[in-house]
This record gives C-alpha cells, sequence and structure tokens, in this order.
C-alpha cells in the first residue's frame, strides 16, 4: 500500500484525469454497465453515437474470435448478439490500443515494443483463463492490456524522479517495480490501478494492475492477477517488449500452486501465445478501424 503521506504519488492521481481522460461514450458504457439492469437499448444508443467507437467494436464483432455465422450489421445486434459485458470490454479495449501506442523513454521501450508487449500480455492472459475456464477471460483481457498502463502515467509525470529510478536499479540487487519502490514508494502498478480506479472499472481490474508484480498482496479470491501475473513474465521472456528490467522477475511459486501449472506448462503456453499472436485479428480490427 502507498503511504497515504505521499505526496508524489497524490499529485500524480490528481493529474490522472487530465493525462488520461476516459472518452465520455465510454464512461457512459462502463457506468450503465455496473447496473445489470440497464437496458440494452440504453448501451447501444450510447454506441452509436460515437460512430468510430461503433465501427470498431461491429469489426471485432465479426472478428473470427466470436464465431456467429451471420455477420453482426448493426451496433443493437451486436449488443444482444455479445452481451453488455463483451461491449464494454471491447470499447474499452479499443480505447486501450490508443493509450497504449506511446514510446516511453524512461522504461527504454519505443512506441513498438511498449504496445506489442501489452497485446501480447492481454492474448496470454486471456488464453490463460479460458484454460481455467474463467467465467470472464475478456476482462482478463483486458488487465493484460491495461496491466502496464502506469508506466505510461509515470513516463510523462515523473521524468525527474525516473533517473534516481534507473540509478537504484542500475546498483544491482533489486527488480525494477522494487527499484520504483524504493525510489519513489509507490510502483506503476499502483499509478494503473489509480487509473483503472478514475475509470470506474471493477475491483477486481483496480486489484489485479496493483498486484501484478507481487500477487501474493492480492486478496485470496482473486485469481486472474496469477493469469496477468505469469502472462507478464512468459511475454517478457519471449522478448515482447522487455524495456527497462529486462526479464528480472521470476514467476511467483503461488501463481503456479493457484493455477495449477508446472514448468512444462509454460513451454506450451509460449508455443500457444505466438500461434494467438500470428492470428490475432483484433489488432488488424483496431489498426484499421
Ligand atoms: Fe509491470
Ligand atoms: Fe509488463
Amino acid at each position: 500500500m502507498v503511504d497515504k503521506d505521499n505526496i508524489l504519488y497524490a499529485r500524480i492521481v490528481n493529474k490522472i484525469t487530465e493525462l488520461m481522460p476516459l472518452p465520455e461514450t465510454i464512461q457512459k458504457i462502463v457506468d450503465l454497465t455496473r447496473n445489470p439492469d440497464t437496458p440494452l437499448k440504453k448501451i447501444s444508443d450510447a454506441l452509436e453515437s460515437d460512430e468510430a467507437m461503433a465501427t470498431k467494436v461491429l469489426k471485432l464483432a465479426n472478428s473470427s474470435f466470436y464465431g456467429f455465422s451471420k455477420q453482426v450489421k448493426t451496433i443493437s445486434h451486436a449488443v444482444v448478439c455479445l452481451g453488455f459485458n463483451t461491449i464494454k470490454q471491447m470499447a474499452l479495449t479499443a480505447h486501450s490500443f490508443s493509450v497504449l501506442d506511446k514510446q516511453l523513454d524512461g522504461y527504454y521501450l519505443d512506441r513498438g515494443a511498449m504496445f506489442q508487449h501489452s497485446f501480447g500480455t492481454a492474448l496470454a492472459s486471456r488464453l490463460l483463463a479460458t484454460k481455467m475456464y474463467y467465467p470472464n477471460a475478456e476482462e482478463v483481457y483486458l488487465m493484460g492490456l491495461l496491466h502496464d498502463v502506469g508506466k505510461v502515467i509515470l513516463n510523462q509525470f515523473a521524468e525527474q524522479e525516473f533517473n534516481k529510478v534507473i540509478e537504484e536499479y542500475n546498483k544491482g540487487g533489486l527488480m525494477f517495480y522494487e527499484a520504483e519502490r524504493k525510489v519513489l514508494g509507490f510502483d506503476h502498478g499502483d499509478i494503473g490501478s489509480a487509473v483503472c480506479q478514475k475509470w470506474n472499472l471493477s475491483d477486481d481490474i483496480v486489484e489485479t494492475i496493483r498486484c501484478h508484480h507481487n500477487p501474493e498482496e492480492a486478496s485470496a479470491g482473486n485469481i486472474s492477477v496469477h493469469m496477468v501475473h505469469i502472462a507478464n513474465i512468459i511475454v517478457s521472456i519471449m522478448g515482447l517488449g522487455i524495456g527497462a528490467g529486462g526479464v528480472d522477475q521470476k514467476i511467483s511459486e503461488k501463481s503456479l500452486s493457484v493455477l495449477n501449472l508446472k514448468e512444462e506448462d509454460i513451454s506450451m503456453l509460449m508455443m500457444s501465445i505466438m500461434d494467438e499472436l500470428e492470428n490475432d485479428e483484433t489488432l488488424a480490427s483496431f489498426r484499421n478501424a
């Protein structure tokens, strides 16, 4: 937990709405879907009012991932076919892609690298969720996509302090997020989780983003944090957008045991991730929309 007197943390959190606002349409959809009794019509009206977003959602709804035999032609049809949770996940995913398409000098991540790492972690997280028959694999995908979103804010807002983090890390002995904690009193997970809180996302998302480097600190019922933790490390081992810190973290024993995974399952997972990366249409849907 971040010390409540940490001034830098308070300053950054106060700036989040300005630095990383959630577009009005998406905020509306997130808020509406918090109430399960919201009529579907209200969701489709909100989505239809944003033409660009509506196009992206339709493209995604027609991608092979959802496997509908007939073409989904209208937003109201998409909302009925997919349910509003999936629609919300899609709208957030579409937005996250643009938020993450950034170059982060402080983390030695060029534009493509940050994007590739986030996208790879999202795919790997969803793969684990599906393997575990987790009920909301799309939400785990979003967690994977957003897990390092705090880096975007820190890179922008704490440039000077960041040099001290790098110095501390270069001394050796600490993992990168530990160097952040030592110098700043918090890490990029704390900031990412504050972003998700400002966006009014679920408690599970907020906690998973905060604890993706230290899943032991999450509450006992949170399974998704272990998926995202493992996905993040696997994707880093695979060399997808590693940046500052390289592959300095080992997979938590607790995560392996909660998900009942053995070391050999990890190499199988890597193969599946490669496959998914080659065949996934989400990226193309969003980039070409
Ligand atoms: Fe991270
Ligand atoms: Fe990461």
